[in-house]
């Protein structure tokens, strides 16, 4: 198996903690920051975060480790995973499915990204040091993201950022990076989410998010709350499968992929508190919404600490490195299909990628009043909205079905177990595992895809 090509050189997480900061830096990035608050919000608060916490619980983890045992045994990218274990059948298509959602969520993903660069730069020339109303905050985002030009340019910058690290291979830069600078990230949100717990008026905002009211529990956001899980655990499109191929046969799958999900749950916990509180210190509506949510919320609390400016520009410096962690593997996906299976040179692969998605990433960046016609693009939805809502729930939705599908019955678990218990490695939840893999996770994705379909409530 050759697969050395891909740039997270073979030898890059020999140390299990080096895997856990690989994959938690996948999983832990805008998802958790931006979006997780974001469909909290505009969809129903407490009642999401219920469902929610059920999908990672009964889809995200099984789904994980399947990717992951997928990706171990296989040693290779998505599409040479299901040609190398099922040749001349249609099962790549599924890799190939996934390899195209990520260009698709790299594209919207950018422009966020963006977003966070243009706030470091607000943070740095102290646009943060005084006290903001919700108001004023909320200028001064659409400023920045209704500009016609600027949003694009932060989404190019971005994703050149994410190819010269892609490019130069991984494993001694971004790798020994993120042992420092995740860590980093999650003592300033730590600080500044126990900032905004204390903050007069933040119980409104916990109260939306952690009280269920049932009766808001329709299909939108069960099929967000799904998407949500899938989404912030980097799987459904072949991303853990790609990152499960550098690990060592002697790591246990189950201990590694628990303490991904554990992190990254938490992470988007404590960001939802964070921004929930500090929207109902700044007296904003509990149902403010929209992709702008976090960046209004955020500024509105910094005032309120010693240092404040500091802290925005460190907070802003760790949520850009956030989500460079994960823009590396949606890129690395793609790159390491084009090198693996299409024999392209690693450099021409990543930049043309690049290059490609910063096109695609245009009518993103267009979509919150650069240009009319993307902001309304389906009705009230806008581009960055619709893409959102196709890559992140929907074409992640299927592309977890369908590794479900794959690794329950067509390669079977028996293999999938043979290879999660390698080594002498231990797998007590076996049985429930298979169950979940097997009959659960196929059976609740497509009964909510299908409900979609039926009753034509695509958003
Ligand atoms: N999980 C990342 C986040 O929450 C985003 C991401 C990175 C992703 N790689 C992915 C999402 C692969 C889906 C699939 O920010």
């Amino acid at each position: 198996m050759s697969t050395v090509t891909t740039g997270l050189a073979r030898g890059a997480w020999t140390s299990r903690a080096g895997f856990i900061l690989a994959a938690a830096g996948s999983a832990i990035g805008l998802g958790n920051i931006w979006r997780f608050p974001t469909t909290a919000g505009e969809y129903g608060g407490g009642a999401f975060v219920l469902v929610y916490l059920g999908f990672v619980l009964l889809v995200g983890i099984p789904v994980l480790l399947a990717e992951l045992s997928v990706g171990r045994a296989t040693e290779r990218n998505p599409v040479g995973a299901f040609k190398a274990l099922v040749p001349g059948s249609w099962w790549p298509a599924v890799g190939a499915l996934g390899v195209l959602t990520g260009f698709g969520i790299l594209s919207f993903y950018s422009v966020i990204a963006g977003w966070t660069l243009g706030y470091l730069w607000l943070a740095v020339t102290g646009a943060f040091s005084g006290a903001l109303s919700s108001e004023e905050s909320g200028a001064i985002f659409q400023q920045l993201v209704g500009n016609p030009l600027l949003p694009t340019l932060l989404a190019l910058a971005f994703l050149v950022l994410t190819a010269l690290i892609v490019r130069g291979g991984i494993s001694g830069g971004i790798e020994r990076a993120s042992r420092i600078l995740m860590p980093a990230f999650f003592v300033i949100l730590l600080i500044l989410t126990v900032r905004a717990v204390t903050l007069p008026g933040a119980g409104k905002g916990l109260e939306f998010l952690f009280t269920p009211d049932f009766s808001e529990i329709h299909i939108q956001v069960v099929a967000n709350a799904l998407g949500q899980a899938l989404f912030s655990l980097s799987l459904g499109m072949g991303a853990m499968i790609t990152y499960g191929s550098y690990l060592q046969k002697r790591e246990s799958l189950p201990i590694v992929g628990f303490s991904v999900a554990l992190f990254d749950t938490l992470i988007a916990l404590m960001g939802g508190v964070l921004i929930f509180s500090a929207l109902a210190f700044a007296g904003a509506e509990s149902t403010t919404s929209g992709p702008g949510l976090v960046f209004v919320a955020l500024p509105t609390i910094f005032h309120t600490l010693p240092f404040g400016t500091g802290f925005a520009i460190a907070f802003y410096a760790l949520l850009a490195i956030a989500a460079l962690t994960s823009t590396i593997s949606l890129l690395e996906v793609i790159v390491s299909y084009l090198v693996d299976q299409r024999g392209w040179a690693r450099a021409r692969a990543t930049w043309g990628m690049a290059l490609a998605c910063a096109v695609l990433s245009i009518p993103s960046a267009l979509s919150l009043g650069g240009s009319p016609f993307f902001t309304r693009f389906v009705g009230e939805v806008s581009f960055l909205d619709l893409m959102n809502i196709v890559w992140g729930n929907y074409s992640l939705s299927l592309g977890a079905m369908a590794i479900c599908l794959f690794v329950g019955w067509k390669w079977g678990v028996r293999n999938a177990l043979a290879e999660i218990q390698a080594e002498g490695n231990r797998f007590a939840l076996a049985p429930l595992w298979s169950f979940l893999v097997r009959f659960v996770c196929p059976l609740g994705v497509a009964a909510v895809l299908a409900y979609i379909i039926f009753n034509r409530q695509y958003f």
